[in-house]
């Protein structure tokens, strides 16, 4: 017999993965997808369920694109390992440590600076904006920032290019190992001079990580810490400038852009997936899976789950129905949380206080791509007034 999963592939869920993901939540659940070579798992509770317990979903998978092109790190292991690194890696992401300080005093002025050199008339808010202004972010929390922006993001690309190699091409494998072997270096750099500041990497260096464990976690972090906040300011300005009623309601309330940014996190999801292994034969929604199998637990489908959310696919500045799950929901939740929500908080105030009248350019459409990773890949605005 046919099933759902066997007309699935790559090319349509990058496209437009909603449709989809509604037909598996009301008919196959928990479904094998033969194009991926794994299950999807798209209702709330069963992601929750999968989420809650890294013993039977593991994140140590065999193989791992993650831990080939990074290093083993420690979204590719399981507790206690699990725990001990993220008692190192996460006081700097929190308010009370580096990235507390650098969110009230120097976030702002990044954003300002770079909207200086933009030219108001018309210009890429993703590529001239919000890509400079995560990598800027990131880079001076880890104490980076010396290498530039514009290395930042090469490295990034490079390390995701091999990330989401899913067929072996030589050449995106080569401009990961590149960026792999060059990050690697400054890394390694920098904790040998990383005497006493607050920057993330001097303070892994005082709380006791191998320099390994700082290598292959900073490049687990330049790999993600970038792209999701970036595609997180993209997608609000989005939503701001296509939905006037939304941008009228944020003018007239500003604290309203908290409750904005996390309904949009929800309804577009920058991060689709947690991808897992089980580690034994077991049933899941009544379905077998067997010790090995990949399993994916699909955020994105889980945050528009009707069985969790009244109207799932309207963004509602009001509604109580709890937190959604773009940051993910067991014990790989999101490291940079706290930090990548005020990137888009501050990333959207200072561009709409600067550009009251920022709009798209005429004719430009926004093109939201992706499965893994979804966000605007170019938005093109102006702040020209309409003709
Ligand atoms: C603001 C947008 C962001 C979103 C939507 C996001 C989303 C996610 C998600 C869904 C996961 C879980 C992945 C999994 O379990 O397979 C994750 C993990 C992670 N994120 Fe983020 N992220 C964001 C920003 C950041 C930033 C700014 C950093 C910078 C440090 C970061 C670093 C990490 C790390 C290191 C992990 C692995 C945590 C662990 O294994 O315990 N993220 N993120």
């Amino acid at each position: 017999m046919r099933r759902l999963g066997d007309d699935i592939t790559l090319a349509d869920l990058e496209l437009d993965p909603d449709p989809i993901m509604a037909r598996l939540r009301a008919d196959e659940p928990v479904c094998w997808v033969p194009a991926l070579e794994m299950w999807l798992v798209t209702r709330w509770d069963d992601v929750a369920f999968m989420e809650a317990h890294p013993e039977l979903f593991s994140a140590a998978t065999e193989p791992s694109l993650l831990a080939r092109a990074l290093g083993p790190n420690m979204l590719t292991c399981d507790p206690p390992e699990h725990t001990r690194l993220q008692q190192i890696m996460q006081p700097p992401f929190q308010p009370g440590g580096r990235s507390g300080s650098f969110v009230s005093d120097e976030l702002a002025s990044i954003a300002d600076t770079l909207l200086d050199t933009v030219d108001p008339a018309g210009f890429d808010l993703m590529a001239d904006y919000a890509q400079l202004l995560s990598a800027g972010a990131l880079a001076t929390v880890l104490g980076l920032d010396h290498h530039g922006y514009d290395q930042m993001w090469e490295w990034c690309t490079g390390l995701c290019a091999d990330i989401a190699n899913f067929g072996n091409d030589p050449k995106l494998a080569q401009a990961g190992e590149i960026a792999k072997a060059s990050l690697g270096e400054a890394i390694t750099r920098r904790i040998a001079d990383s005497a006493v500041d607050d920057t993330a990497i001097s303070w892994f260096v005082r709380d006791g990580a191998t320099p390994e464990e700082i290598v292959n976690n900073v490049r687990l972090m330049i790999s993600g810490g970038i792209n999701e906040p970036r595609d997180g300011i993209g997608l609000v300005i989005h939503v701001v400038l296509s939905r006037p009623d939304l941008r009228s309601e944020i003018e007239a309330s500003p604290a309203k852009l908290r409750r904005l940014i996390e309904e949009v996190f929800r309804v577009y999801t920058p991060v689709g997936t947690v991808t897992r292994q089980a580690t034994r034969d077991l049933e899941l929604a009544g379905v077998s899976i067997r010790q090995g199998d990949l399993v994916s637990g699909v955020l994105r489908s889980v945050n528009l789950d009707e069985t969790h959310w009244t109207d799932p696919t309207e963004i509602d500045l009001d509604r109580r129905e709890g937190s959604h799950a773009a940051f993910a929901l067991g014990a790989h939740r999101c490291l940079g949380e706290w930090l990548g929500r005020q990137e888009v908080r501050v990333g959207v105030e200072r561009i709409l206080a600067r550009f009251p009248e920022l709009r798209m350019a005429d004719g430009a459409d926004v093109e939201i791509r992706g499965f893994e990773f979804r966000g605007p890949r170019a938005m093109f605005v102006t702040t020209s007034p309409s003709p």
